[in-house]
């Protein structure tokens, strides 16, 4: 086996699956006695208020059921079980953007997470399964309002603070969501800016079941009040009492919804269960990250996102360690902030996305040497493939070759990591996602079902449910079906379909090829290009579009569209076009959504049936020859012209 990392034995000293060997034995008890080793994890981990009494219920698949009957609390898994042992351990260091600190302990965690279930079910007359909006910046006030849900069985969906009063408001409509906790707005870059004014905005129309809104206060600017509706957080909690009775949860209660992008229609409500998702989010934080009693462990995410959910609150709060939450942006004041940070709380693992690396390392390359970063023991990258260039930069300059670097594959329907190296125990090979973690049956397989080939791409399934994998799209179970057990069978029985590619290679170690339908990833986050385009279609002079990924040096894909005007309008304002093209993107989606490339075309290739050949857009995007048959296209000639256009741009 050739270019293979080994793990630093001396970075690891006790780590729970010391080598490949452990590694090995654990996967074949899973293939031994599947549902018996869960069911080992369930009862070592879990502090159950009853015990399940069925280990995992198939009868109606794929409404999969774990721990059936079982009685629990993520939050009291997450913070009150913890304070028999740990309760003046730090629980979340918060850095604001412009350095302020705030540390709450365990104890301090608790009674803040108790205090605020309890305005929620006093002042905002919150109940078992009602949903909850959360839209806040990256404050502890967003982790303890996720718990205090929790804490009362309320089921949140939080919405990215990045995203427009119209994702806000679909989001809202689809939850059917009693009330929406916000913040005046929060800091980055050494500025205020604001959120309270988009909620304003997402409420204005069709939101009728939003009763209040409840705003904590982190920037001080000035806000408008609506009477008899909004609320400040601080003045109510500070009248509860920090002591609150935990509601007894059934394992498949749902703990939140979190909407993400698919390929086609609106975002999806991607609905988790309670104890078979805490579980793993606390095994897989041990596992991967080797967690130990006196770490502290940084995620860059946002909260906003499932790695923000299950790595930056859930899973380190249930492993009962210190994370820390950063409202900044790793460049600001320069590109050393990180390392900064690194260095002053003396992180043991650091886990950002591919994205940020590149753009730290093209912006401050030679930062990392200015600092210690000696703590450092595992590196985490997430949420797309990470290139060669940007891997060996994280593993020398960062990691002082010193540190794993555990390339983690899961997505937010996951709940959890399902491909990744074990730190102290699996050789690493660059950019390479390399095994599934035990206890997670992942295959490559073809249409007919039968594992692809060595080198050869096949689709990234999951063959057996697992705990925490995701229960159903929010009020839409057809859906659920379809988006995930309609492609993929085994042995004839439908399996979950990830939406990925991927290749397994003569060793065994699996790579992430990409999507495989029309879901865009940029900068690690899902981009569903009907979204995108639905968008583009509401301007008025806009007849036809269609969007496609092109590789991006920064964010990994950016968004290039082709659109098509209406009429025989031709285009004399193109800057204003996409310029206002832009907008409506913003407007609709938010600034994520904005595209990189527009280009302006007479049509697009479409078949005679109309539908159209997104994979020719895609080549001609990037460049590379079409090797497609054009002869069935309605039109072949469109294909040239478009080329002659993409070219001619210069792009
Ligand atoms: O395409 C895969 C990519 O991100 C998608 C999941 O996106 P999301 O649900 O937003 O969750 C992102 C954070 C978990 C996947 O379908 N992806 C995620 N991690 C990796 C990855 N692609 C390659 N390598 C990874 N490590």
């Amino acid at each position: 086996m050739s270019n293979l990392f080994y793990p630093n034995k001396e970075k690891f000293k006790a780590p729970l699956i010391k080598n490949m060997c452990e590694y090995k034995d654990l996967v074949d008890e899973f293939a031994k006695d599947y549902e018996g080793t869960w069911a080992k994890f369930a009862d070592m981990k879990i502090d159950w208020f009853e015990k399940y009494h069925t280990i995992l219920d198939e009868s109606n698949a794929p409404f999969y059921k774990w721990f059936v009957g079982g009685k629990l609390n993520v939050a009291y898994q997450c913070v009150d079980r913890h304070l028999k042992t740990k309760k003046n351990k730090a629980a979340i260091i918060f850095e604001g953007d412009n350095g302020d600190q705030k540390i709450l302990t365990y104890r301090e965690l608790a009674y803040e997470v108790s205090k605020t279930a309890n305005m929620l079910r006093n002042q905002f007359d919150i109940k078992k399964g009602d949903r909850v909006v959360i839209y806040m910046p990256m404050i502890p006030e967003a982790a303890v309002c996720m718990l205090a849900c929790a804490k009362i069985g309320a089921i949140h969906s939080v919405v990215f603070g990045g995203f427009s009063a119209e994702a806000l408001k679909d989001r809202i409509i689809d939850a059917e969501a009693k009330l929406v906790i916000t913040s005046d707005g929060a800091y980055r870059k050494g500025k205020p800016y604001m959120l309270k004014p988009v909620v304003d905005e997402a409420l204005k129309e069709g939101c009728e079941c939003v009763k209040k809104v409840c705003i904590v206060e982190r920037n001080g600017e000035t806000i408008e009040w609506v009477a008899g509706r909004d609320y400040s957080y601080n003045e109510l909690v500070k009248n509860e009492s920090s002591f609150c009775e935990s509601e007894i949860m059934e394992s498949e209660d749902p703990l939140f919804l979190l909407y993400t992008s698919g390929s086609t229609g609106k975002p999806k409500g991607v609905q988790h269960s309670s104890a078979g998702y805490i579980l793993w989010a606390q095994m897989t934080m041990e596992w991967v990250f080797d967690i130990k009693d006196n770490d502290t462990y940084w995620c860059t995410a946002d909260v906003g996102w499932i790695t923000g959910h299950t790595y930056i609150v859930y899973g380190p709060l249930a492993a009962g360690a210190t994370t820390v939450m950063f409202e900044g942006v790793p460049t600001f004041p320069d590109a050393g902030r990180c390392w900064k940070m690194v260095e002053e709380y003396k992180i043991n693992q650091f886990y950002t996305a591919p994205t940020a690396i590149r753009l730290l390392h093209k912006t401050g390359e030679h930062e990392p040497a200015k600092y210690d970063l000696s703590s450092l023991r595992v590196l985490g990258t997430v949420g797309e493939p990470i290139d060669p260039a940007a891997w060996s930069w994280y593993y020398n300059a960062i990691g002082g070759g010193k540190c794993s670097i555990v390339d983690t594959y899961w997505q937010t329907e996951t709940g959890g990591h399902i491909i990744s190296p074990l730190p102290a125990a699996t050789p690493i090979k660059p950019s390479c996602a390399t095994f599934p973690l035990p206890g997670i049956v992942a295959e490559i397989i073809d249409e007919a079902g039968n594992p692809t080939p060595i080198g050869e791409k096949g689709f990234m399934c999951v063959t057996k449910p697992w705990p925490s994998m995701i229960r159903n799209i929010w009020g839409d179970g057809d859906r659920f079906v379809k988006s995930y057990f309609g492609d993929c069978k085994k042995d004839g029985k439908p399996v979950y379909f990830t939406g990925d590619g991927a290749m397994i290679d003569e060793d065994g170690y699996i790579t992430i090829t990409g999507r495989t339908d029309d879901v865009i990833n940029v900068s690690g986050h899902r981009m569903g290009t009907a979204e995108v385009e639905s968008a583009i279609k509401k301007h008025s002079n806009v007849a036809a579009v269609a969007v496609v990924g092109k590789p991006h040096a920064i964010k990994g894909e950016g968004i290039f569209a082709y659109v098509v005007l209406k009429g025989e309008d031709t285009v004399t304002e193109e800057m204003q076009m996409v310029q206002e093209i832009n907008s409506i993107i913003k407007k609709e989606i938010g600034a994520i959504a904005l595209c990189d490339d527009v280009v302006f075309v007479p049509d697009l290739p479409k078949t005679r049936s109309g539908k159209i050949m997104r994979r020719i857009l895609r080549a001609i995007a990037k460049g590379e020859p079409i090797t497609q048959d054009t002869s069935t296209l309605e039109d072949p000639s469109i294909v040239g012209k478009i080329e002659s256009i993409v070219n001619s741009c210069a792009l």
